[in-house]
């Protein structure tokens, strides 16, 4: 199983454990990531390409647009909508970062409108009464929770990367960890919003729709959009004063996983858990409020959201390219024990005083511990450092497969991927130098398309080959529980991560699914702002799962061919080991 051979603290494999997650190879001289819109025209306005923060959709197409605007103001945005309307242009919101995997930002054919809200950045108001604060729609989840902080006020349950924006986050449906109060989702402490959407020739063409409680059925829609009924310019949310957590972690081995899953939610309103299946481990987070005189001023840095030098983000990705080419399971689960003991030597990022890690229990302010993201704020300047996965850069390269399981039935699919680990005990050795299945508790929503039951979520993270013809080791494995996950078990996708196979008829699992579509109908009849892609989504066409040599290995279709998987590298579609319904890609031998 899983000795740790020959290791020793001279190794460049542990060498390089050691670079990317501790500080210690850091340089300066870094890099903030790159515009994901890119437009030849000198007027650098024109002629654009727009791809994600990886520079990787799943199906690797480059998506085009004619032009890109950067409204200023709603008046802008109002005017923008109201011509491009006019002209039945199709248009798409794009953000400062563009963090979302699938194709959720490219406008259909060639001709497109980019309507990026990199300049919708500001904070509009800040009511310490009511305790709401309106902000542009561009405003980033750092800016959010430094300017309600300045305030005394806190949202209480985000994303952990505070990299992405307040439109692209409810585009989404983007969450934290919580089965607590109003629940994990930050679309559920929207009080209000205005959205620009098209509109008829009596109306400008253009028209600005405030929504709120009054309007529930147009706001349950404009909660999580995935960007289809127009843009969001203006969100006012619903925060409460800032308070201290104390948070420790508990090493446990997963024997009894699926019995205390549940209820270790319950037990802590900010648990969440990281689940090494291979090395039969699991992390507890044990993280709750406590009274605000309790001593401690804690940080939070998460190892994987810094800034990284380039020279061990390339090696790196040598080593686990090589591994992969030599199909060495065995180097990929030292490796994997090596990164999973820096992060904790590490304190996952914590700092007690700003010093350093000195041991739980964590205490500090809510607003300190919530999210990070320090790779985002490096200068312009050489490429030394980077985000890891900045695609400038030799760097990391993957797959992230996400969905939520409801609360009862997530002990089965825990034991399911117990029973694919007894049987391949090695095989999910690549996700643990990823840390791991991070666990998060997710809430049911009014949001037509937000969660609709209380569930846990689980998010995969996963090599991913810059060859799209070439298996990965354990393709089967990592098919078989994106399966598990989105079949067997019902999970619902999350909209801002996975590869098009957990779309396969996700829409259908939501029972406000038609009336999301009503409010669709009535914003954008003409549909600019919908995409084949969203409409495929969306089950308003067909399509999408496409069908060619090798599609599933990406994820773009369901082999039912062995020439969808990799036949003459012996990889064949064949019937899942521990979900006979699951059809995936498997060495003919095993
Ligand atoms: C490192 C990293 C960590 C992450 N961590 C988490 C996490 O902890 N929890 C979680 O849930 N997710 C997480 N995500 C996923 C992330 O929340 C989503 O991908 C999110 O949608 C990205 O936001 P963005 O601002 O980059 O928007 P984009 O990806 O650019 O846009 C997303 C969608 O929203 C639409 N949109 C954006 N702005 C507007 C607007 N103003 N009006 C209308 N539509 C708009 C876009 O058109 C698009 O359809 C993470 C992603 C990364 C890269
Ligand atoms: C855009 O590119 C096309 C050819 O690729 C070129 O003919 C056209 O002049 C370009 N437009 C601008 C505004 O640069
Ligand atoms: C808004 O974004 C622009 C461009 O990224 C940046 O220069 C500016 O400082 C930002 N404004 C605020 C208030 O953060
Ligand atoms: C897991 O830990 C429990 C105690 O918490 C122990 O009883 C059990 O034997 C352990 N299982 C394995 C496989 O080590």
């Amino acid at each position: 199983m899983l000795e740790v051979s020959t290791h020793n603290s001279s190794s460049p494999r542990f060498a390089l454990s050691k670079c990317l997650f501790l500080v210690t190879c850091m340089l300066v001289g870094s890099s903030p990531p790159e515009d994901p819109i890119r437009c030849t025209a000198s007027n650098n306005l024109s002629n654009c390409t727009i791809t994600n923060a990886y520079g990787a959709f799943p199906d690797r197409s480059t998506c085009q647009a004619a032009d890109v605007v950067y409204p200023t103001t709603e008046e802008e945005l109002v005017s923008i909508v109201a011509l491009a309307t006019k002209k039945k242009r199709k248009m798409k919101v794009a953000t400062r970062f563009s963090h979302s995997i699938p194709k959720l930002v490219c406008p259909d054919g060639e001709q497109g409108l980019l309507i990026s809200t990199k300049y919708l950045n500001h904070t509009l108001q800040i009511n310490e009464a009511s305790r709401t604060m309106k902000v542009e729609s561009g405003v980033t989840l750092k800016q959010l929770i430094e300017e309600a902080s300045k305030v005394g006020l806190a949202l209480p349950y985000v994303p952990y990367w505070w990299g992405l924006t307040i439109g692209g986050i409810m585009g989404t449906g983007a969450h934290g960890s919580t089965l607590w109060g109003k629940g994990s989702s930050v679309h559920d402490y929207v009080v209000q919003l205005r959205i620009v959407t098209p509109a008829g020739h009596a109306d400008g063409y253009a028209k600005v729709r405030t929504l709120d409680d009054h309007n529930q059925f147009q706001f349950n829609a404009a909660k999580v959009s995935l960007g289809v009924l127009g843009v969001i310019s203006e969100v006012t949310l619903k925060l409460e004063p800032v308070f201290k957590r104390s948070i420790t972690y508990l090493e446990k081995n997963d024997s009894d996983l699926a019995e205390q899953v549940n209820k270790f939610g319950k037990q802590h309103e900010f648990a969440d858990l990281i689940w090494y299946p291979s090395q039969r481990k699991t992390i507890y987070r044990m993280d709750d409020r406590v009274p605000s005189d309790t001593p401690g001023n804690a940080w939070l840095d998460f190892p994987g959201f810094r800034s990284t030098s380039s020279a061990a983000l390339a090696v790196l990705r040598l080593l686990e390219d090589a591994d992969e080419a030599t199909a060495d399971a065995d180097a990929k689960c030292i490796s994997a024990k090596l990164t999973t003991s820096a992060l904790k030597l590490l304190g996952y990022g914590f700092t007690n005083k700003g010093t350093g890690f000195t041991g739980f229990p964590i205490v500090g302010y809510h607003n300190r511990l919530q999210a990070s993201g320090s790779c985002l704020d490096s200068p312009e300047n050489a490429l030394i450092t980077a985000c890891p996965w900045d695609n400038r850069i030799k760097s990391l390269f993957f797959h992230q497969t996400t969905f939520r399981i409801g609360l009862s039935k997530v002990n089965n699919f825990v034991r399911d991927v117990q029973k694919l680990v007894d049987l391949a005990p090695k095989s999910l050795c690549g996700i643990e130098m990823y840390n791991g299945i991070l666990m998060r508790y997710v809430t049911s929503s009014s949001a037509y398309l937000g969660q609709e039951e209380d569930a846990v979520d689980f998010d995969i993270t996963y090599y991913r080959s810059k060859n799209p013809l070439k298996p990965r080791l354990y393709e089967d494995i990592l098919e078989e529980i994106e399966q598990l996950g989105v079949f067997k078990y019902g999970g619902l996708p999350h909209w801002g991560k996975n590869r098009n196979v957990a779309f396969h008829k996700a829409i259908n699992k939501y029972e406000k699914a038609a009336e999301f579509i009503k409010v669709k109908e009535m914003y954008d009849p003409q549909g600019l702002f919908s995409s084949e892609w969203s409409d495929q989504v969306l089950g308003l066409k067909d399509g999408l799962m496409t069908f060619k040599e090798g599609c599933a290995l990406e994820g773009l279709c369901i082999c039912s061919r062995d020439s969808h998987c990799a036949p003459d590298k012996g990889y064949l579609c064949q019937q899942g080991k521990v979900y006979k319904d699951a059809k995936v890609c498997a060495l003919a031998t095993s």
